[in-house]
Parts: C-alpha cells; sequence; structure tokens
C-alpha cells in the first residue's frame, strides 16, 4: 500500500503497525480507564492522557491510589502497573499531541444549555477546541480518533477545521465510540462485545483504520473488532444508547402498571426475559436511569430526527426521556402521598446519590431530581452515599438552578455515616443500588427513626419480606 504515498511521512503515520505514540485529550471517566487499559496491553506504545484541569491531573498521578479522580472497580491496578512505564498524565497539550501520531478526543459534549437546539443538540465546543489545537500545534501528520460520543456527521467538523489549516499536515479521522459502562468499565474495556471503528472508505482512510485495528488486537480478538464507515460508527454510539434506554424506560412503564394492579415487575421481568428473544439484561425496573450518556444521546438522536423533518421518529425516541422523567416525579410523589401528603419539616434519608452503583459519578443521577422535588414540599434531606462527596451533591442540585444555593444547603444534608443519614428521618429512599446497603443492620436503622418508618426502595434492592417483619413500611418500584 505504501506506494500509494508519494510523500515518505505519509506512508510512516499512516501505514498500519506504526503507532508508537498515543495521546488522549481528556482524562475524565472515558479518557482516563480507556487509556489505561490501552497502556497496560501496548506496553510499547507511549500514552500521554492531558486534560486542561490540572487537579484532574496531580489526582491521576498522585502517589496514593486511592485517590485517582474517578472510582472503577479494578483501576488503581491497572493504573498501578501501567504508569510511569508507558502512560502518563500531563497538563501539557501542545507536546502530547505534537508528539503523538494517533489523538484520541476524549472531552465531554453535554447537552447544550443555549441557543439553537437547547437542551438537546449536544454541546461541541469542548471538540470543536481540541480540533482547533490540534490543527494549531500539529506539525506531523495524524489520526484523530473521536472517542466523546457525537452527534453524527460529527467528523466532518472537525475534518474541516483541521484540513484547513494552511500547513501542509495531513489528518485523518476516526470514530471509535466508547460502549464501556461505569462501574464496570475495566472489565468492559479488557473483554469488550465488540469495538467499533469507523473512518473513510479511502485507501488513506483504511490505513488509519487499520493502525487503530491493531492497538486493539494486542488484546481483542479480530472477530470482535468490526469497521465501519464514519457515519455508522457514529450513528451506532447513539442507536446502541437509544435501545439500552428503552428497555429501561419501557420495563418502567409496566412498573406502574404493576403497581396498579396484583403483579409484581420483578416477576414479570423475569419471565419476559427468559425468551431469548427477548433477554434479560436491561429489565431491571428502576427510578429511572441516569449517567452521562442515556439521556444526552436519545435528546441528540430526536434533535437529528427533527432537523432533517422526521417527526414521528423524533417523538418515537423522545417518550424514553418522557417515560423516563415520569418515573422520577412518580417517585418522589409517591413518597409525599404516602408520608400523609406533607413531608415539610420532616428528615428523608437517601441512600445513594450516584446515578449507579460502583461509580461516584452523578451526571444525570435520579436522586437528584428526586431531591429537587422532596425540597420544593420543603423537606429536609440527608443524604449518605458511599462515594460521592457533599460539595458534589450541593453542586448537582445548584445546577438545576431551581432555588438559591442558600436554600439548597439548609434543605440538604450529607452524612458520611448511613446509620446518621437515617437517625430520627421519617422514611428512606433508596436511590442507587450499592451492595453494602443490603448489609446494614435494619433494626438498628429501623430502632432510630421517627415511626411509622417507611422505605421507598427506588431499586429493587432490599428483602422487603425482611424489612416488614422488622415494622417498616415499604414500597417498592413495581410492586
Ligand atoms: C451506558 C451504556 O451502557 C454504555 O455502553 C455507554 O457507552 C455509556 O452509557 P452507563 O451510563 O455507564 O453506560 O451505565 P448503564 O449501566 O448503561 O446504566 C445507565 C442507567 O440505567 C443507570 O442509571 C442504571 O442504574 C439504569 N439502569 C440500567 C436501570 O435502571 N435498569 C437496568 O436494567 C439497567
Ligand atoms: P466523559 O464522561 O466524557 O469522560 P468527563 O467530564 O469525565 O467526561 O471528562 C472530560 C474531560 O475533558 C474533563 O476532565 C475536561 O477537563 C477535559 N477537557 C475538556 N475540554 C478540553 C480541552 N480542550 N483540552 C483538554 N482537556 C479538555
Amino acid at each position: 500500500m505504501q506506494e500509494q504515498y508519494q510523500n515518505t511521512a505519509d506512508a510512516a503515520v499512516l501505514s498500519p503497525n506504526k503507532i508508537t505514540s498515543i495521546c488522549c485529550i481528556g482524562a475524565g471517566y472515558v479518557g482516563g480507564p480507556t487509556m489505561a487499559v490501552m497502556a497496560q496491553k501496548n506496553p510499547d506504545i507511549k500514552v500521554t492522557v492531558v486534560d486542561l484541569n490540572a487537579q484532574r491531573i496531580a489526582d491521576w498521578n498522585d502517589a496514593d491510589l486511592t485517590k485517582l479522580p474517578i472510582f472503577e472497580p479494578g483501576l488503581d491496578q491497572v493504573v498501578k502497573e501501567a504508569r510511569g512505564r508507558n502512560l502518563f498524565f500531563s497538563t501539557d497539550v501542545e507536546t502530547a499531541i505534537n508528539e503523538a501520531q494517533m489523538i484520541f478526543i476524549s472531552v465531554n459534549t453535554p447537552t447544550k444549555t443555549y441557543g439553537s437546539g437547547k437542551g438537546m443538540a449536544a454541546d461541541l465546543k469542548y471538540i470543536e477546541l481540541c480540533a482547533r489545537q490540534i490543527a494549531k500545534v500539529a506539525t506531523t501528520d495524524k489520526i484523530v480518533v473521536e472517542k466523546s460520543t457525537l452527534p453524527v456527521k460529527t467528523a466532518q467538523a472537525i475534518k474541516s477545521i483541521l484540513n484547513h489549516t494552511g500547513n501542509g499536515v495531513k489528518f485523518q479521522i476516526l470514530s471509535n465510540p466508547e460502549f464501556l459502562a461505569e462501574g464496570t468499565a475495566i472489565t468492559d474495556l479488557i473483554d469488550p462485545d465488540r469495538v467499533l471503528i469507523g473512518g473513510d472508505q479511502t485507501p488513506e482512510g483504511k490505513q488509519a483504520i487499520q493502525a487503530l485495528v491493531d492497538v486493539y488486537a494486542t488484546w481483542v480478538p479480530k472477530a470482535q473488532i468490526l469497521t465501519t464507515n464514519i457515519w455508522s460508527s457514529e450513528l451506532s454510539k447513539l442507536v446502541a444508547n437509544a435501545f439500552l434506554a428503552q428497555r429501561v424506560s419501557s420495563i418502567n412503564a409496566i412498573s406502574e402498571l404493576c403497581e396498579a394492579t396484583e403483579a409484581n415487575v420483578e416477576e414479570v421481568a423475569k419471565a419476559i426475559g427468559m425468551d431469548s428473544r427477548i433477554g434479560s439484561k436491561f429489565l431491571k425496573a428502576s427510578v429511572g436511569f441516569g449517567g452521562s450518556c442515556f439521556q444526552k444521546d436519545i435528546l441528540n438522536l430526536v434533535y437529528i430526527s427533527k432537523s432533517l423533518g422526521l417527526q414521528e421518529t423524533a417523538d418515537y425516541w423522545e417518550q424514553v426521556i418522557i417515560m423516563n422523567n415520569h418515573q422520577r416525579d412518580r417517585f418522589a410523589n409517591k413518597i409525599v402521598q404516602t408520608l400523609y401528603n406533607t413531608v415539610a419539616g420532616k428528615k428523608i434519608a437517601f441512600l445513594g446519590w450516584a446515578f449507579k452503583k460502583d461509580t461516584n459519578d452523578t451526571r444525570e443521577a435520579a436522586a437528584i431530581y428526586v431531591g429537587d422535588r422532596l425540597i420544593d414540599e420543603q423537606a429536609n434531606i440527608s443524604v449518605y452515599d458511599p462515594k460521592v462527596n457533599a460539595k458534589q451533591m450541593q453542586s448537582d442540585l445548584n445546577y438545576l438552578n431551581t432555588r438559591s444555593e442558600d436554600q439548597n444547603k439548609t434543605y440538604l444534608s450529607t452524612e458520611s455515616n448511613p446509620y446518621d443519614a437515617v437517625k430520627d428521618s421519617h422514611a428512606i429512599a433508596v436511590l442507587t443500588e450499592w451492595d453494602e446497603f443490603k448489609t446494614y443492620d435494619w433494626q438498628r436503622i429501623y430502632d432510630s427513626m421517627n415511626k411509622p418508618a417507611f422505605v421507598f426502595d427506588g431499586r429493587n434492592l432490599l428483602d422487603t419480606e425482611a424489612l416488614e417483619s422488622i415494622g417498616f413500611i415499604v414500597n417498592a418500584i413495581g410492586r
């Protein structure tokens, strides 16, 4: 293939098996764990993860592995093995870009909070900034890999910025969406169902794809590495998340029906999940899905569909979000109604704030919305979460912009111990499925609470019968 290139520099960068230096922009939930595993599995490749946030980089470099900025089971061991060997964390973005042959973009793409597409479209300002920075400092040809979830056709924008710098540097753009789920990131990365790589179907594009395939092939079986055109790859990420979220909203819709009848949603989920055409995963009824991906990606799909004039398609997917919002509201309303239609001045304990167990990530967590709704009713919320700190909880609530920061401080408090959080409360709401909640001394908890003592199990986590035998009044999703 190399004879196709007149210029030997092109061939060096674009020919497969030649990647020795990788840079990743963004040391967050995606960039950090992904690069840690990539470096662990490719000791011959230098992997540098850069971020503008100096504190975050300092935390990644902390000798004490419990101080890593992201909590993920198993991450500390991977970092321990690779850091300082071929894995580096730095704030020197420009040097890392310049050194690397392959640059991953793993910056955040939150939903826009302003202007056209507000509340729906992805905000691409961080992506554009990255593209401009790469364009500015690159002096050798680069393969640029989109790792962040991006709306379809973003590669075109990145390409346009990169290709109009006028300095003669050549770029190939690849899409390599991340399918890791938080809390299981390390196992998902080490043993992925598939790796998806999209690129231009030109000879240069195919060589860039091959270069990335070779990076993954050191640990992922070739049959599990799918290559597609770039648009299919970008869209597949949105669709995968939309399908998963749709299952959660579907079972959550049925949970409401179960509560209105004698059916038990756990039994229904088990019965339908055993149909191999349906399958058992993602059928756990809950207080609603959270996380940085599901809502954002579906809104993105809705926005793209609307922009293309596909109103029915937009409405179809938007309903998944409407159902999720309804499930959170319904849960909060049930607490208010059950506590005799007033929670003003009552203490309500939250077990869990993170959007799911085994992560310290709180983006779009159900707890934020349920908390906000109960504070509207002037309840005093006392939260315990094993990995989320008080500052994060306040900032999550403040981000909703419902009331002043001082008011949020008055109504929301955080405890570092579950027994303090529940003491003198009227009710407990389980918002995250942390395993440790099952191991508590529930008799002790009952004894310390106001009576009647209620449990609202938003995750169907606890043993209802055992709690009822102690004296609790238990409400669970879909039962
Ligand atoms: C998701 C996708 O799974 C992953 O492939 C993608 O790359 C990023 O988005 P993540 O957001 O980390 O990953 O978590 P996930 O395990 O998918 O859970 C999302 C939300 O749905 C959580 O709040 C979870 O508690 C909830 N959920 C999940 C349910 O309520 N019920 C279920 O059965 C499954
Ligand atoms: P994700 O879940 O997508 O990984 P995070 O918010 O955890 O999202 O991580 C994204 C990271 O990207 C943040 O640490 C942020 O500081 C970083 N970032 C955003 N823009 C830039 C940029 N232009 N250069 C370097 N780092 C950036």
